[in-house]
């Protein structure tokens, strides 16, 4: 069975990746998204969504794509980042309760400390470094009180070739500077937002099965870097397109100054979405590849100033 897919968000990554997927695999789907369905005010989440889940086929699924991502700014945001993170998958989840619909809620490696040493499974401790980090957390939370069916997805280090991206960052940056300096003690796996698509239709088409599996699951590409490793990686590919060779200079978290603490190790473990829905980690240069080549071919890196 196809879900018919109810998708909250329109210009992000991974609405933008849905909404692509959806197309040309002809499925159903609705978008909901600014101005007409703006998050920040609470107040209008449930008048908005309510006549829409009412009037949704049997067998729909919400999917979340919507958040305040911006790691560093939330730093002195904390309040829209809350309403944004927090209040309102809480919201989207009651009205998915009342509606008896599943709901899909995307979240983040952010929500661990990095300390671990390990990679994470979903059972493990909570305990984010940031603005950004705490809001997601208290959203998740929020979702599984809720008592509304739903897969929360954790994943990490999104990109794909539009919106702002660590990927469009680098080639950004390589076209102005031969030599860029990069965190090298900060490890994480890259995951294409056209990856976490094809993940979230495959979940979506389970929950209007009826799958009783819901609850967390991590899902990421299926290589862990620093960020200086992928930014090698990322003008390793572009210099076998064509760009100028640039060289990455490796220094530590503490000599670039971020306001948001980042974990040092926030590698995701992926073993229980494999076993739940049979859905394997992406290969990651791969989905590198496509995206770089992509963002080179359409000719413009866009102003990308941030990783999350
Ligand atoms: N980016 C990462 O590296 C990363 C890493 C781990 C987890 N995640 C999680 O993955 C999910 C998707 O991230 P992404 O990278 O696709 O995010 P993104 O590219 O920054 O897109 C954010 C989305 O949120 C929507 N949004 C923001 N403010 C809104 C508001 N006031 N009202 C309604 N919609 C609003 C935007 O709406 P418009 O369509 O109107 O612009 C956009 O569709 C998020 O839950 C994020 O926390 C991301």
């Amino acid at each position: 069975m196809m879900a018919d897919i109810i998708l909250l968000g329109r210009s992000g990554q991974v609405a933008t990746a849905v909404a692509a997927l959806a197309a040309t695999t002809g499925r159903n789907i609705r978008q909901l998204a600014r101005p007409a369905f703006d998050l920040s005010n609470p107040d209008s989440i449930a008048p908005a969504l309510e006549p829409v889940l009412a009037a949704a086929a049997p067998g729909s699924v919400l999917v979340n794509a919507t958040a305040y991502t911006d790691v560093n700014r939330a730093e002195a945001e904390p309040d829209l980042a809350h309403t944004l993170n927090a209040l309102a998958p809480g919201i989207l989840a009651e009205n998915c309760r009342q509606a008896g619909m599943p709901l899909i809620h995307l979240s983040t490696d952010y929500v661990y400390d990095g300390t671990k040493g390990a990679p994470y499974v979903e059972t493990d401790a909570c305990n984010p470094l940031s603005v950004y980090g705490r809001t997601k957390l208290a959203g998740d939370e929020a979702v599984m009180r809720s008592g509304a069916r739903h897969v929360i997805l954790r994943t990490s280090a999104v990109y794909s070739a539009t919106g702002k991206n660590f990927v469009r960052t680098m080639l950004e940056l390589g076209r102005r500077q031969d030599h860029v300096r990069v965190v090298a003690d900060q490890s994480t796996n890259p995951t294409a937002a056209a990856n976490i698509a094809t993940a979230i239709l495959e979940i979506a088409d389970r929950l209007a099965m009826g799958t009783p599996d819901g609850g967390v699951f991590h899902f990421c590409g299926d290589t862990s870097v620093s960020w200086a490793d992928f930014a090698t990686e990322i003008f390793g590919i572009a210099e076998g397109l064509g760009e100028r060779a640039v060289q990455v200079g490796r220094i530590a978290a503490k000599e670039f100054a971020s306001p948001a603490a980042r974990p040092a190790f926030s590698v995701l473990d992926c073993g229980a979405i494999a076993d739940r829905f049979g859905i394997s980690q992406p290969d990651h240069g791969e989905a590198l590849a496509r995206a770089i080549t992509l963002i080179l071919a359409g000719g413009t890196t866009g102003d990308a100033t941030k990783a999350c």
